[in-house]
């Protein structure tokens, strides 16, 4: 038996690749490992968006170096494959495989060039529209599945990678997303995520035509299916027509990822991000005016070439104006073939590390009052694992919040006794700023 370890780094899209080169593998009769060492096939399925992710990969090359000798097949898929390409042999000469997400339908190809002692084996192709066949998908939750609906980029943001890495835009019919969908369902999923780059670009390529918030509300009304996720947004493209379907539909979660990037429209305009302030603004106006209570969170970019100390100030009010319930904040990083690399104004290190921290600190204050409203509440969780340090379970709230708390007649999970999976009305008794704690009581009191 032929057996493999793969570390995935990276996005939600690439832990989602990473399933179904699993799934591949294991239908080619390969077996999986957890540690490197055990295994004959070492894989490692990379991420470039920052320049620390893409030394992440050669970090742990050169670490396992001295086991090429030994009989290891070292492979290096993802964005970083496609972005360097066959300069990674140059640069790893134990790695014997190199290919991008657009390839992996041809995966069993290449496995056997690679069993046929070939160590140059590639697939760095683009022009491939085959990327949603995952048959074989190996799911790693059994409650909450991706779902990949729309490869690639078609923007051009200024400072990013993803339009070399993952190629044109294609998205995939609705028919396959809902057969997807069903197939799920029956397997006992209750959740998806809907993934893309900028998942509301979606447009189905059939005759059908429907466009995201179309694709989202069927999605919704699949039998079996009682949430709905879906990651991320591009606030181009970000029409009212979605905040209507999470309004009117049920499964839809009440959570929107709409990273902003910055709060300064010179700044915008310089990332070519094409929607000023006022633009975004907009949308954020459409969440807030909605029925339904949605948790708005968001990326941004700090240091970004020419951001002035008043552009940061900006994006300091913008935060608090809005008052996002999580962000992600970056420091700019220098990116390959970017047309950002073009600027000559570039922020000093420790400029980008400054902003950075005031804004996380500001962050912070904002998470805790806004979490701070729940206590008292009940909120309906979809309970996802358990915490043997703290005793307690954890669930997820449709808005995204991490809820955890004590179930009064399953304090542990017990053989054939376990809550993940189902979903359950807890009390919110108290908050921080990057979770919520609470008591289960339903069934429990009287
Ligand atoms: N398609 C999504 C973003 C995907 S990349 C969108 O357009 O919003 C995820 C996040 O990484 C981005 O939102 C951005 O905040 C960050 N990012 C991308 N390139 C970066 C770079 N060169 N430096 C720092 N952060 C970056
Ligand atoms: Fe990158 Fe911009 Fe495309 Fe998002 S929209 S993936 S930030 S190029
Ligand atoms: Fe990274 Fe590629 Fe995703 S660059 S963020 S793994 S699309």
């Amino acid at each position: 038996m032929k057996k493999f370890y793969i570390e995935t780094f990276g996005c939600q899209m690439n832990a989602h690749d990473s399933e179904k080169v699993v799934g591949t593998l294991l239908q080619q009769g390969y077996s999986q490992v957890a540690e490197p060492e055990q295994a004959e096939l070492i894989l490692y399925n990379t991420c470039s968006i920052r320049d620390k992710a893409e030394q992440k990969v050669f970090y742990r090359l050169q670490q396992f170096k001295r086991e090429a000798g030994k009989g290891k097949v070292f492979g290096v898929l993802g964005c970083v494959a496609q972005q360097e390409g066959e300069a990674i042999f140059e640069r790893a000469p134990h790695v014997s495989l190199v290919a991008g997400s657009a390839s992996y339908t041809k995966l069993p190809e290449m496995l056997v060039q690679l069993e046929a002692g070939n160590r140059r084996v590639t697939g760095l192709s683009l022009d491939t529209d085959e990327t949603f066949d995952t048959p074989f998908a190996r799911r790693d939750n059994p409650h909450r599945a991706y779902i990949t609906i729309i490869e690639g980029c078609d923007k051009a943001c200024a400072y990013c990678v993803v339009p070399f890495t993952r190629g044109p835009e294609r998205s995939r019919t609705s028919e396959s997303v809902l057969q997807e969908t069903r197939t799920l369902a029956n397997a006992g999923y209750t959740e998806v995520q809907l993934l893309g780059q900028n998942v509301n670009s979606y447009r189905d390529p059939s005759p059908v035509g429907w466009d995201f918030a179309q694709l989202l509300r069927k999605t919704g009304e699949t039998e079996g299916i009682r949430r709905v996720r879906f990651t991320t947004s591009h606030p181009r493209d970000f029409v009212k027509g979605i905040i209507d379907a999470i309004d009117e539909s049920e499964a839809l979660c009440n959570h929107v990822h709409l990273p902003v990037q910055s709060g300064s429209t010179k700044v915008l305009a310089r990332m070519q991000r094409l929607y000023s302030r006022d633009d975004y603004m907009r949308r954020i106006e459409w969440m807030k005016n909605a029925r339904r209570e949605i948790a708005i969170t968001t990326d941004i970019i700090v240091g970004f070439p020419g951001e002035t100390e008043e552009d940061f100030n900006e994006t300091v009010k913008m935060v608090e104006e809005i008052g996002y319930d999580a962000m992600f904040i970056f420091k700019y990083s220098k990116r390959p073939n970017t047309s950002a690399l073009q600027y000559e104004d570039h922020i000093p290190e420790e400029e980008k590390t400054r902003r950075f921290m005031v804004l996380q600190e500001r962050q912070r204050a904002l998470q805790i009052r806004r979490n701070s409203a729940y206590v008292g509440r009940t909120e309906q969780v979809h309970v996802e694992g358990f915490n043997r340090a703290t005793g307690q379970w954890i669930g997820r709230t449709s808005q995204n919040k991490m809820l955890n708390f004590h179930h009064p007649l399953l304090l542990a999970p017990e053989e054939g006794r376990t809550l993940i999976g189902s979903y359950l009305d807890v009390l919110v008794t108290r908050a921080g700023p990057n979770s919520l704690a609470g008591e289960h009581f339903t069934g429990y009191v009287q």
